[in-house]
């Protein structure tokens, strides 16, 4: 596969509601740096040619000096405004590569993302133009009715939680947000694997992440994340 470029999409434009501080989750310091930078630093040392950041419109000069200068990320060409929600995000951030064969979407709020993650992402799109980073849930998950009683236990070993990245072969993701923005049916979407099962039904493969990968949502999650650091 030599010759095939490789770009990330990294998000950083959510506000951060379920943080509760004035402050973007991706932009509080973790072990002395904002959050962002460790996915940041994870992608530019990779095999990855690009890194389109993705921020909150009006964010961008501050994203340029305080986080891409300050640390030296070469690799990020780009830094977009994204929109009202993860999706629109997703589709500036797709809608500003101008030729990519393999398009990697990651969380900003992820910073433990890591080389044998993106190894395993880098194979398995290349194998099947469609793959995310996902875990097997390690606790057993009901499917309840909305009165809270169980509707379904289904078998642990077939239930993963998702992580990113979701790595697509560009054309078949783009495919993917184009129709769905055409359709506007959007309700329900927090990932891009769905978006690709909903508007295309091109299948979509798990690899593993890692337990490690964890999203920083509430503050016990960046207090947990200070602990990891050191192990
Ligand atoms: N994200 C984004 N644009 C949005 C919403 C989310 O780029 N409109 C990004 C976030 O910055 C984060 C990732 O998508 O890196 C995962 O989203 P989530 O954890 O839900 O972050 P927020 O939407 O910021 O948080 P909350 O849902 O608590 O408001
Ligand atoms: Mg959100």
């Amino acid at each position: 596969m030599a010759g095939k470029k490789h770009t990330a999409i990294i998000l950083a434009a959510g506000k951060g509601a379920r943080m509760n501080s004035d402050v973007p989750k991706q932009f509080l310091e973790l072990g002395g740096k904002p959050v962002i930078c460790y996915a940041l630093q994870a992608f530019e040392e990779s095999f990855v040619d690009e890194i389109i950041l993705v921020t909150e419109a009006g964010m961008e000069d501050y994203c340029r000096s305080e986080i891409v200068e300050k640390y030296g990320f070469l690799k990020v060409s780009q830094i977009t405004a994204g929109g009202e929600e993860r999706y629109d995000s997703v589709y500036r951030g797709l809608c500003a590569i101008s030729d990519c064969d393999y398009v990697y979407i990651h969380d900003g709020a992820r910073p433990f993302v890591d080389k044998d993650i993106l190894l395993r992402a880098k194979q398995c799109v290349e194998e099947t133009d469609a793959c995310a980073a996902g875990m097997p849930v390690k606790d057993t998950i009901k499917v309840v009715d909305d009165l809270n009683f169980v509707a379904e236990t289904p078998e642990r070993r077939h239930v993963w939680q998702m992580q990113t990245p979701q790595a697509f072969a560009y054309a078949v993701v783009r495919e993917a947000y184009d129709k769905l923005f055409d359709s506007y049916d959007l309700t329900g979407i927090t990932d891009d694997a769905m978006v690709v099962e909903r508007s295309l039904s091109h299948p979509v493969k798990l690899f593993e992440g890692s337990y490690r990968n964890m999203k920083i949502t509430t503050p016990e999650d960046l207090a947990l994340a200070e602990r990891m650091l050191d192990l």
